[in-house]
Parts: C-alpha cells; structure tokens; sequence
C-alpha cells in the first residue's frame, strides 16, 4: 500500500465512529440487525444469523445459508411470544434439511414436469429429484447455496441483503441469472421479502421461500384447526405426480374452497382425487387480483393463541401445503416431534411447471428484464 493510501484508510477509520454513530441513529427508529456466526458449512464455508428486530413486529432470525428464516417470535393474545415457524436448533439441522424449513427456493421453486423443459426451441434437461419430475431447483438448489450477506442501513432501518450467482448451466438452467433478496420488517408486524433477478441468457425463474408456520408454536401438534381464508377462485387441479394439468378448475363446491374462513382439517381427509394426489393439500391456488400489485393472498387464524398471520403477494399462485409428508421422525428447534400435518406453507409463486404450460403466467426471464416480487407475512393478534 503506498504512504498515501495508509494516510486515507487511516482517515476513514478516524471517520468510522462518527458514521457509526449515525447509522445507528436511524437504526433506533426502524428494524435492528445483529449478526452472529451461526458456524461453518461442511466445505469451510462462514455462515451466519441475523436478527432483525422491530417494535410492533416479530423478532425474525435469518442465516445466509439458502437465506432460511430461522425463527420467527410472535406474541399471542396474552402477550406470551412462541416462535411459529418450523426449523432445526441450529446450523448442522439445517445442513441436512430435506424439508426446506423456511428456505429461499430456486432456481425454480416447485416443480417442473419430466424433469426438462424447451425455451426458445431448445430443450433443457434437469435432475429429477421427486419422482419423474424436478423439485425446488433440483438436488443443489438455491437452498442449499450460501448467500452472500449485507446489512444495509436504510430510511427505515435495517435491512438484510441476500444475493447468489447461479452459473449459467448450474442444476440444467441456462444463464448466469443473479438473484437478489431483501428481508425487512414493517411496522405493522409484516415480514418482507423483496426479491429481484436478472440473467445474462434467457432462462426460467420461480423464487419463493418456503416457511413453515405453526401459530401456536413449533412442535405444538397439528395446525388442523387454524382456520384458512384464500384468497382464490380457482386452483390448478394436478396429476398423480402433482404436475398441473393445465386446468384452471373453480374452487366451488370442492374442499379448495376457502373462500370463507374454514378449518384447516374440514375437509383435508375428503374423498376427492385431488385430495387423494396431495395425500392433503398441496396445491397451487389462483390469487384473486392482478398479478404485479401487491395483494391479500391468505389469511389463518390460531383461536385460541389469537394469533394471525396474513400472507400478501404480487405473484400470480401460491402453494397451500399441509406438511403431509412430515412424519413425526424430525425433532424440532426444542426436540419435539414435527407431525404429519404439524405445519402449513404458503408459497407464493408461479404456477408449478409453467416452463412446460404455454397457457400458464410466463416464468421466462430475458436478459435486460428484471424479476421483481415482493411477499409480505404479516403476523399480528386477532381482534
Ligand atoms: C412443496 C411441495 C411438496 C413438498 C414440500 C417439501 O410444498 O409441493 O410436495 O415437496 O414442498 O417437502
């Protein structure tokens, strides 16, 4: 380093104090972030745990590895906090999750049919991870990617900045697409995920994140009787594999229909094929609304703790899972069991498998076009 350049860094760090100070300032009136190793990947990787804290919002833990939301504490009606999302207690948990507890999903979140898909007359051949088909971004998807982390000092306070560059040909998708993440709190109670993308080659782009709630608390049984209002006309019924048929089918006078407020576990046992398929629910739901605009998706309501979370999307579907497949086998974050049905997922996203349905939402990203979603949990008490 030359003289001049010391005399600079020196100058800068004399600064740092001063900046500090007042970056910290406007922290006090907005969210809060603490950062904490969370400890080291299996390749050596640093990964780390931010907590981003807020007055009239939950505290909401997040780590860089696949951007998983941790934990998430929210208050009930007596003003007892329980954490309501499912997740492992601590980092090597999270290194072997096949359940994506909460994780940023991509490069296509859900799946795509045959596991390939054609873009621009060329065909793309992917992993199959779920049967035939590829689920989630294929067996290294964005899950299981470190991001790279930043705390940036915003109006509003802190914010946290998630970004991974996935190479082009990365799991079978074409271009180098950069995938960028803000999570952020809101006064409100909201929990908010900004997402952005670009890429240098067409490709093919689902981002989601995929939290498990329980609204009276991790491993507190089953969520059957949390009560589910959506937000949708209609659902996109599936086959066997749970790849869309193409259809667009009313929710009216079937068990999707949630239009009014209704128990979970009304009809999630009916005899209905579709039902039968998702051995439950899990299903992609057709938002009310325009697609872009920020919009109530879904609302559910825990009784007796009071507490509700409301889930807003500017993305055309959401997933409705019931945590079917969870069995009892994973202990959680406090060693309690997480039972089938212990769980349920609101994924905002495009419809599963659109790469392959030209009458479906286009999932297609060019380059000079930029992806922008934004999803907001919102959790307060029920009046
Ligand atoms: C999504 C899928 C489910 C299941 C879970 C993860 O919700 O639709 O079928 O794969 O993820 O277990």
């Amino acid at each position: 380093m030359t003289g001049s350049g010391r005399i600079l860094r020196l100058a800068l760090f004399g600064l740092t104090p001063i900046l500090c100070l007042g970056a910290e300032m406007t922290a006090h009136a907005g969210t809060r972030i603490e950062t904490k190793s969370f400890g080291k990947t299996r390749a050596g990787e640093s990964v780390e745990l931010f907590t981003l804290s807020r007055a009239g919002a939950p505290r909401v833990a997040i780590t860089n590895l696949g951007g998983y939301v941790v934990s998430i504490e929210a208050l009930d009606r007596a003003g007892r906090t329980a954490d309501v999302t499912l997740g492992y207690a601590g980092l090597p948990g999270y290194l072997g999750d096949s359940s994506y507890f909460g994780c940023l999903v991509g490069r296509y979140a859900n799946r795509i049919g045959k596991a390939a898909f054609t873009l621009d007359g060329k065909r793309y051949a992917l992993s199959a991870n779920d049967g035939p088909n590829t689920l989630h971004g294929g067996p290294t998807g964005f899950c299981r990617r470190v991001w790279t982390a930043k705390v940036k000092a915003e109006k509003d306070g802190d914010a946290l900045e998630l970004t991974y560059v996935s190479r082009d040909g990365e799991e079978g998708y074409p271009g180098t697409l950069t995938a960028t993440v803000v999570y952020s709190l809101r006064e409100d109670g909201g929990l908010v995920i900004d997402y952005s993308a670009t890429t240098d080659a067409p490709t093919v782009l689902n981002l989601t994140n995929h939290a498990y709630f329980n609204l009276a608390g991790e491993g507190e049984g089953t969520i059957l009787d949390h009560e589910l209002q959506l937000e949708a006309e209609a659902f996109t019924p599936v086959d066997a594999t749970l790849i869309p048929r193409g259809e667009l089918r009313p929710v009216a006078g079937t068990p999707f229909d949630f239009r009014q407020p209704l128990a979970i576990g009304a009809r999630i046992d009916a005899a209905d094929e579709q039902i039968k398929f998702g051995r439950g629910y899990d299903h992609n739901f057709v938002v009310r609304g325009t697609p872009g605009t920020l919009r109530l998706a879904a609302r559910v309501a825990d009784r007796k703790s009071g507490r509700q979370l409301e889930v807003l999307t500017t993305q055309p579907g959401v997933q409705f899972y019931t945590g079917n497949f969870l069995d009892g086998k994973t202990l959680g974050k406090t060693g309690r069991p997480y039972l089938k049905r212990g769980a349920f997922c609101l994924e905002t996203q495009h419809y599963p498998d659109s790469p392959n349905q030209p009458a479906f939402p286009s999932a297609v990203l060019r380059p000079g076009q930029v992806y922008r979603q934004t999803t907001v949990y919102r959790l307060s008490v029920a009046k």
